[in-house]
């Protein structure tokens, strides 16, 4: 089996000046990755590191960057999943830290359970030595900028974004932009890792699609693996990874098709966009949105090749 990595940068109504940012994250994320998939390295790895990197960069809403909740404060959400096995480990409500898919990935290898969030998952970070970084750290001028405007539309009455059927443009707008990474390795091993600060202006508490299985992420080497991006409120109530996986795997169609048809359908009936990535069990890859941009990139053959807007791809030698 060729090694691929495949990541994206979140989907939603990204205005023109962040997409420099975008792409040169996704390039960096997917470099940043692919060493570790390489020389017979495992894709749990590979998608760690990737998302690792987009933790760390403004330009995505995970980690430092992450968007703020009504209260000002910075809430994540995470998962990973490895295909072999189908152990998992989730994470949801951490606070104050750099690298909660890391934390994820601690919760899977060394505790008895799947879920852990809040307070609880703070500790158990602190105790696996992860640095509990000062209230306040992760929150960036931008995401402060975001809950401004978001709370101006909401007194104009403009957002109701708990009532996701009725959701209009202006909503739409900041949706998601979560970030995800699936890779699938010379052994065939498939992993998926995915992590968000949620949506802006979220009420306290409130979790998403991302650290849930079958929505945010999943994977199994007897199908596939898929990371998903968008609202949350959609996402989870379609169980958007598990449908894609169930169409290649009960309908036959490719990974393409899949992706496609099931993210369509998703907002068809309930309006809330978003987009996925997914690799099936043999290697073929399938990238959609229903948002307006995608940022997006894969690493297959020592190709790069990317993009955010539809119908664009762009492609440089590694
Ligand atoms: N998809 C990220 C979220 O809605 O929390």
């Amino acid at each position: 089996m060729k090694p691929i990595l495949l990541v994206h940068g979140g989907a939603g109504d990204i205005s023109d000046d962040r997409v420099p940012g975008k792409l040169n994250g996704i390039k960096k994320s997917l470099r940043d990755g692919v060493q570790l998939l390489v020389n017979g390295g495992s894709s749990l790895d590979a998608v760690e590191e990737a998302v690792r990197s987009m933790e760390l960069d403004d330009s995505f809403n995970c980690g430092y960057g992450s968007v703020l909740n009504i209260n000002g404060i910075v809430e994540m959400d995470a998962s990973i999943m490895e295909g072999k096995n189908l152990n998992a480990g989730c994470v949801t409500l951490l606070q104050n830290m750099a690298h909660p898919i890391c934390v994820a990935r601690k919760v899977m290898e060394k505790t008895n359970h799947n879920f852990i969030g809040g307070e609880g998952a703070l500790k158990f970070a602190h105790s696996q030595n992860f640095e509990v970084l000062t209230q306040g750290a992760l929150v960036t001028e931008n995401a402060k900028i975001a809950l401004e405007e978001f709370k101006e539309r909401q007194n104009k009455g403009l957002d109701t974004l708990f009532s996701s059927t009725e959701l209009n443009k202006k909503q739409k707008r900041d949706l998601g932009e979560t970030v995800g990474a699936v890779a699938i390795d010379g052994n065939g091993n498939i992993a998926v890792a995915t992590s968000t600060g949620g949506i802006t202006g979220k009420l306290s508490g409130r979790i998403g699609d991302t650290p849930i299985l079958g929505c945010g992420t999943y994977a199994d080497n007897k199908i596939g693996g898929v990371s998903t991006t968008g609202h949350g409120e959609t996402i989870m109530r379609f169980n958007l990874a598990q449908r894609i996986l169930q169409n290649i795997n009960h309908k036959h169609v490719s990974a393409q098709q899949a992706t496609e048809d099931v993210c369509k359908e998703m907002t068809q009936r309930l309006i809330g966009t978003g987009g996925a990535i997914t690799i099936d069990k043999e290697g073929n890859i399938g990238i959609y949105f229903t948002s307006k941009r995608m940022a997006w990139g894969y690493i297959k053959d020592n190709q790069l090749v990317y993009g955010i807007n539809k119908g664009e791809t762009f492609t440089e030698n590694l």
